[in-house]
């Protein structure tokens, strides 16, 4: 009996050393076959309990059946902890790195005209103090033209002809946002028709109001964005970038404005140019004007040291570049309840059209070609 149980121990111990040691499930497979199976010792031994003498039959049994027992629930262990070790050493070796550059290395990419042109303005006028702001280019006709001055029926509105989105298309939340703005405006716009609450915006002008409306004076904003206009040609497309500044504060004059588009001129086209402004009209300036960068081709002569007409000012040694003007009291109007009170503050604002901008410093004779994404086109400017 004595050599029976410790048989039975020493088998239990070297097969639980061996279990512990098993490199791999295959080479665990075969230690359950080796200690386990129909010809293992251990088995051997359990089957030969009934001719043992009776009083060794249940020592043995029970410490044979022990050791079995624990051999089994070391072995599933085992088992579990070199599974899940080798599921992780095969995703090791088969992980894909997708940092590294593919075969054979495609080209990096730069940032389109466009944008570089408005992230430049960006820059330019962050260092002036301003904050940029971006606003929805589907937009309430009210912030679109209303609060903008021109009320339904002006004539204004009929210059920038644009595109109306059909309010059986708008959320419920939508439609009556819109009425809402609308009612809270006034009497003249309770005969806005229906079918045109929401167009999609004509300029960056419409967060003027928005901008008001979230914050008190003073406010330095600048707004890129897309704008929409029922026009094409080789100067026009359907859709285009502008960028809207706005100052209002106690005491501005003229002459910030002045001043404030003579800096941006001179960071976009280089310091030399100077800049100019003259009359003009817009419904929600007063006055307002058109603004001009010396040409930069020409130096402002109008001719080039040949004698020839420069092509890029057409001769005028002038660049039209956009439009401005001292913020219209009757705008500030729609927003008095924020502290816009023409009393006690007064204020500039100008809209610049990015692709012009990147027309003439890039010589692009055609708007078009910003958008027709032709590789051959945009990899010019890198
Ligand atoms: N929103 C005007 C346009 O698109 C430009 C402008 C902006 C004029 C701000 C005056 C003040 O033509």
């Amino acid at each position: 009996m004595a050599d029976a149980t410790e048989r039975i121990s020493q088998i239990g111990k070297e097969a639980a050393d061996s279990i512990a040691a098993a490199p791999g499930t295959a080479e665990l497979k075969e230690l359950r076959v080796r200690y386990l199976g129909r010809k293992a010792e251990l088995t051997a031994i359990l089957r030969g309990i009934a001719e043992l003498p009776p009083d060794q039959r249940g020592v043995v049994g029970k410490s044979g059946n022990e050791v079995r027992r624990r051999l089994e629930s070391l072995l599933e262990e085992r088992a579990a902890e070199l599974e899940s070790s080798e599921l992780e050493s095969s995703l090791a070796e088969g992980a894909v790195d997708v940092t590294l550059p593919g075969s054979p290395a495609h080209p990096v990419g730069h940032l389109h005209l466009i944008t570089r042109t408005r992230r430049q303005i960006e820059d330019i006028m962050v260092g002036l103090g301003y904050t940029v702001l971006e606003g929805p280019e589907v937009e309430l006709d009210y912030y679109n033209f209303t609060a903008l001055n021109h009320p339904p029926g002006h004539p204004a509105r009929m210059s920038q002809d644009t595109f109306y989105v059909a309010p059986g298309s708008l959320t419920k939340a939508a439609l009556s946002a819109a009425r809402e703005a609308a009612d809270g405006a006034g009497e003249e716009v309770a005969a806005t028709p229906d079918e045109e609450l929401v167009v999609l915006r004509t300029h960056t002008s419409p967060m003027q109001v928005r901008a008001m409306e979230a914050q008190e004076p003073p406010i330095f904003v600048i707004v890129p964005g897309k704008v929409y206009r029922r026009d094409s040609d080789a100067t026009h497309s359907p859709m285009f970038t502008q960028v809207e500044g706005l100052a209002v504060a106690e005491d501005i004059t003229l002459a910030d404005l002045q001043g404030t588009l003579l800096e941006m001129l001179r960071g976009i086209f280089g310091p030399g140019r100077e800049a100019r402004m003259r009359p003009h009209y817009f419904p929600f300036t007063e006055p307002s004007v058109e603004f001009d960068v010396s040409c930069f081709a020409c130096d402002g002569a109008g001719t080039l040291p040949d004698g020839d007409r420069c092509g890029i000012c057409k001769g005028v040694g002038w660049i039209e570049v956009g439009g401005a003007g001292m913020v219209d009291p009757n705008v500030f109007g729609f927003v008095s309840d924020k502290g816009y009170d023409p009393e006690r503050v007064q204020g500039f604002a100008f809209g610049i059209g990015v692709e012009r901008i990147a027309m003439l410093r890039y010589g692009v004779p055609d708007l078009r070609r910003f958008f027709d994404n032709d590789l051959r086109m945009l990899e010019q400017f890198t």
